[in-house]
């Protein structure tokens, strides 16, 4: 029925998924009865490509993006797939962030592309690394298309890429055809203060294509987000056959988020959710002070800690399991492999306070056995 695993016995700080009890059941089933009354048949009937006007302006007017520039699609993972398929193929490279989202590498590989690791540091993306690394690429006739990272609250660091090197990036990707590909999926889940501008701010547009979604300030199952880009990979997008042939994607879907959105109720749940998930980020980071070095990130869903010296991720997790509770190793989180080995990532999204102070002392007695 669902993605999730329960496994009996264990408090997983693994999984980035929301709190059940914080997803809006009542808010949203209101959200649908009021679409069906407004748009009636309209709802039901196939969709316009780029969207249903009303969540379209909605998302324009809250991202301050111009007409044009915005395409619906099925979640970021979908946004993706769609735009890694148009822009890059066989033979490319495809840029990622180390360490960054472990699940874009399997979207991106599909394309046939390789996928090399960029240069980065503990503070993010290098730009001046990066600018090396395209020259030798494309002196060695290589093809290198995109860049794919997630600046803002990142997945897993929770860091957030510093405004200068946005600006570099930038700057890079105007002057060199390299398109940022960012995946800004956290933006909306600051907790000590406002989200740093996206690239696609920066950019105005140019050289960044953005993706966004609705699955971690609304809910994952509903499929819903959407691509920022220039008018002509809109116009590519909103050509593609699939949409030619099946109308907007997740029309009904969409529909009903204009009402969410347009009721108050998506500014209200994302306030409710703000202080939620501070609220478990502080219990996670204060139960596990006693046993770690933890930052607590200023925003998203996931703390990134450093283990003692000589501590494999991979032998921690055996132990951690065995007392009860579970994470991703960092290795996962580099295209490579070759990185991360002495770092874990933990959610905090999916626990309650309780749950996650339980979950920290657990980890505390498997790093206690390791010792
Ligand atoms: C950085 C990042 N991008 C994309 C996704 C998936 O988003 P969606 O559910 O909208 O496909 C996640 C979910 O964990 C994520 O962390």
């Amino acid at each position: 029925m669902i993605q999730f695993e329960h496994r009996p016995g264990i408090l997983d700080l693994g999984w980035g998924h929301p709190r059940p009890g914080l997803l809006p059941v009542q808010e949203w089933a209101a959200a649908g009865a009021v679409a069906a009354r407004e748009f009636g048949w309209r709802q039901l009937t196939y969709g316009s490509a780029a969207g249903p006007a009303p969540l379209v302006e909605w998302l324009s007017a809250r991202l301050r993006t111009a007409a044009g520039r915005t395409f619906v699609t099925g979640g970021a993972s979908h946004g993706l797939a769609l735009v890694a398929s148009l822009l890059a193929g066989r033979d490319d490279v495809i840029l990622v962030d180390s360490p960054t989202y472990h699940l874009a590498f399997r979207i991106l590989a599909d394309t046939g592309a390789r996928l090399m690791r960029a240069p980065a540091d503990a503070a993010g993306a290098d730009p001046d690394a990066l600018t090396r690394m395209l020259a030798t690429l494309r002196a060695e006739g290589r093809r290198v298309p995109l860049l794919y990272l997630v600046p803002t609250f990142a997945n897993p660091t929770g860091r957030s890429l510093p405004l200068d090197r946005r600006r570099a990036l930038v700057a890079l990707a105007q002057r060199s055809g390299l398109t940022l590909l960012e995946d800004d999926t956290y933006r909306e889940l600051g907790y000590d203060g406002p989200a740093p501008p996206s690239l696609w701010d920066l950019a105005g547009g140019d050289g960044v294509v953005r993706l966004g979604t609705f699955a971690k300030t609304v809910a994952p199952g509903l499929r819903l987000g959407w691509v920022n880009a220039a008018p002509p990979l809109i116009a590519r997008l909103t050509a593609l056959g699939y949409v030619d042939s099946g109308g907007g994607v997740n029309h009904a879907v969409a529909t009903t988020m204009s009402c969410f959105v347009a009721s108050g109720a998506y500014d209200r749940h994302v306030a409710v959710i703000r202080a939620e998930y501070r609220a478990q980020r502080d219990a996670l980071v204060a139960a596990l002070r006693p046993h770690l070095p933890v930052t607590a990130p200023g925003g998203g869903w996931f703390l990134w800690v450093a283990l003692p010296p000589g501590l494999a991720a991979t032998r921690l997790l055996a132990r951690a399991e065995r007392r009860g509770t579970s994470f991703v190793p960092g290795s996962r989180f580099y295209v490579d492999g070759a990185g991360g080995a002495d770092r874990i990532r933990l959610s905090f999204s999916h626990l309650a306070p309780a749950d996650l102070t339980e979950a920290a002392a657990r980890l505390g007695a498997a790093l206690a056995d390791s010792r």
